[in-house]
């Protein structure tokens, strides 16, 4: 492959696999979860038709980028992560952590259907995002030593030494030292934790050695802070309409972010830096790659 993938090409696969996502993400909530009405509207309401679907491409991709094939499995854990990654939005949006009214472009789940239905989505996600992985022994013949292993990266990003860190630092940023350094440890657990979790399953899927895995994860978190980063100076300069949330929010309640510190055009130099530190961390297979081409659309995104 050459190493400029053409924009066409990219945005046709990506396409297709955005809709192999939805699809798929469709059906899972069909199998998983029968449920009352109330729930099930929510779950719908939140998780389908919206959303840039990030996370599950980066898994797909790594997949694709390593094992140089498809993996019907793969499909299910991109799509078990985005499941997570929609309770950590839910949650993050109700008046108690950053009191969002928007969220996809519509008002978010609490302000829909109330907060109690709006915590309980967000705990259906949560376990949902596992009972996928779980099954997929049955589904698609998956080793329990590989359930196990991603099961494990997962619910490390996802806890209290990853994404919940991140949150739970995130809550009191105000009251932190305001430094390039504390902004990056958020950055690190509340959004890295899982995008690395996320291109790391795709490597363990690829059944890639220690090292290679090791190389993935290193490349994920780099680009888990890319993303955050950008995702601040889009607070600070994006509008409602494109971004599908409250622009402005951070300087509003003071959070500790990126752009605050050193200004939108450094953050965007830091970004741009990070990307390529990531793909350089990837060697051959971000070169050229849906991969590649991907983790340049997490810092020249505009929403
Ligand atoms: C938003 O993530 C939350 C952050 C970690 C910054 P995304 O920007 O990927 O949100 P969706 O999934 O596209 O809505
Ligand atoms: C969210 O960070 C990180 C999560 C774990 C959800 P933000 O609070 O900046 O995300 P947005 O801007 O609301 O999407
Ligand atoms: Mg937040
Ligand atoms: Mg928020
Ligand atoms: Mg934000």
């Amino acid at each position: 492959m050459s190493s400029e993938l053409a924009e066409t090409q990219f945005a046709a696969a990506s396409q297709q696999t955005r809709a192999a996502i939805e699809q798929r993400l469709q059906d899972l909530l069909t199998e998983q979860s029968p449920g009352p009405e109330t729930i099930r509207e929510a779950l719908d309401y939140t998780l389908l038709g919206s959303g840039k679907r990030l996370r599950p491409l980066l898994c797909v991709w790594t997949h694709e980028a390593l094992a140089g094939s498809k993996h019907e499995a793969c499909v299910d854990v991109a799509c078990a992560i985005e499941c997570l990654h929609t309770y950590s939005l839910i949650h993050d949006d109700l008046p108690c952590m950053d009191d969002d009214d928007m969220r996809r472009g519509k008002p978010s789940c609490h302000k829909q259907f109330g907060e109690a239905i709006a915590v309980l989505t967000g705990d259906a996600l949560l376990t949902m995002c596992f009972d996928i992985i779980a099954s997929l022994g049955e589904r698609r013949g998956l080793s329990d030593q590989t359930i196990v292993a991603v099961i494990r990266v997962i619910a490390h990003a996802a806890g209290s030494g990853g994404l919940i860190a991140g949150q739970v630092l995130d809550l009191v940023s105000q009251r932190l030292e305001p430094t390039v350094e504390t902004v990056e440890e958020i950055h690190l657990y509340k959004t890295a934790a899982l995008i690395s979790a996320s291109m790391e399953a795709g490597a363990i899927l690829a059944a890639v050695d220690d090292e290679t895995r090791h190389r993935v994860a290193q490349a994920g978190r780099m680009a888990g802070q890319a993303f955050q980063i950008v995702d601040d100076v889009l607070d600070v300069q994006t509008d409602v309409k494109t971004l599908g949330k409250t622009p402005g929010k951070d300087a509003k309640v003071g959070k500790l972010t990126y752009p605050a510190l050193v200004g939108v055009e450094a953050s965007r130099h830091r970004a741009a830096g990070l990307i390529e530190d990531a793909k350089a961390r990837l060697g051959e297979c971000a070169d050229g790659s849906l991969l590649g081409a991907l983790l340049d659309v997490l810092v020249k995104r505009s929403k």
